[in-house]
């Protein structure tokens, strides 16, 4: 199914994980594609070869999201390579475990300019685009099942994933007059290299799967499938949205 045909995307944080899913999928149903990342690196190369066996155009733009100028040079030069840009997917994120008592600055810094005020510049850049050019537009954000659910040690990341649920219901409002539609996807316990500590240790990891009915993790792909429904046309009418892929996590209960 090409439901991305002669389309854009740029997928933030997309040399491994899930954003490397991500726009594998895009591309995979018809989509040109600009991966990013910190540094260009073996995981991009693959990434490139990978996608040019579908027969798409793709290009790695190297940058750091967590400052509002980084953000909005990577929208404005990913706009530059194919000349525009329909799909923004703002992948990238960090999380830090640490007591909350001992967070510094820097490490909330760290959290909060890359999950949150990196996506709101880099959406600002976005909607300034499709302002001037008269175009709709769609956007993803990666949330967290942490936009809704506690996550002891992790309060920066919670503040930040819980920011990017109001800053989408937020501009689900504010952009629909602009023909612009933004949703979030709510990851649960997926296997990637965030979480490869809790990964290893099976004791930790089997507490988790206590709590998702499913009794499994979420495979890359599995969000990926998710993010590409929303960002298609077949998801015309839904905008301010929150999609969860957790396995039933966030809304388990079951009688001891
Ligand atoms: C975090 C993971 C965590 C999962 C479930 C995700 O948002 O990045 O580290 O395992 O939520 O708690």
């Amino acid at each position: 199914m090409n439901r991305f045909e002669n389309k854009i995307a740029l997928i933030t944080g997309s040399s491994q994980g899930i954003g490397a899913a991500c726009a594998l999928r895009l591309a995979s149903e018809g989509a040109d594609i600009i991966l990013n990342g910190r540094t260009f690196d073996e995981r991009g190369e693959k990434l490139i070869k990978q996608i040019n066996d579908m027969s798409r155009r793709v290009t790695f733009l190297a940058a750091d999201v967590s400052t509002s100028a980084n953000v909005v040079k990577l929208v404005n030069d990913a706009i530059q390579v194919y000349g525009t840009l329909d799909i923004l997917v703002n992948n990238a994120g960090v999380e830090k475990n640490h007591s909350f008592w001992d967070v510094t600055e820097e490490e909330y810094d760290f959290v909060m300019d890359t999950n949150l005020k990196g996506v709101f510049f880099g959406i600002q850049a976005f909607v300034k685009f499709c302002m001037a050019q008269k175009r709709s537009g769609v956007v993803v954000n990666m949330s967290s099942v942490h936009e809704e659910i506690i996550f002891p040690h992790f309060a920066a990341y919670c503040a930040s994933k819980g920011g990017l649920k109001m800053l989408t219901r937020n501009l689900a409002t504010e952009l629909a007059p602009l023909n612009i539609r933004i949703n979030n996807v709510a990851p649960g316990a997926i296997s990637t290299p965030i979480n490869q500590k809790l990964l290893q240790n099976p004791e930790q990891l089997n507490n988790l799967l206590k709590n998702i009915p499913l009794k499994k993790l979420g495979k890359p792909e599995d969000v990926a499938a998710v993010v590409s429904f929303l960002a298609s046309d077949d998801a015309a009418y839904v905008t301010g949205s929150t999609y969860f892929v957790d396995g039933g996590l966030t809304y388990h209960y079951e009688e001891q």
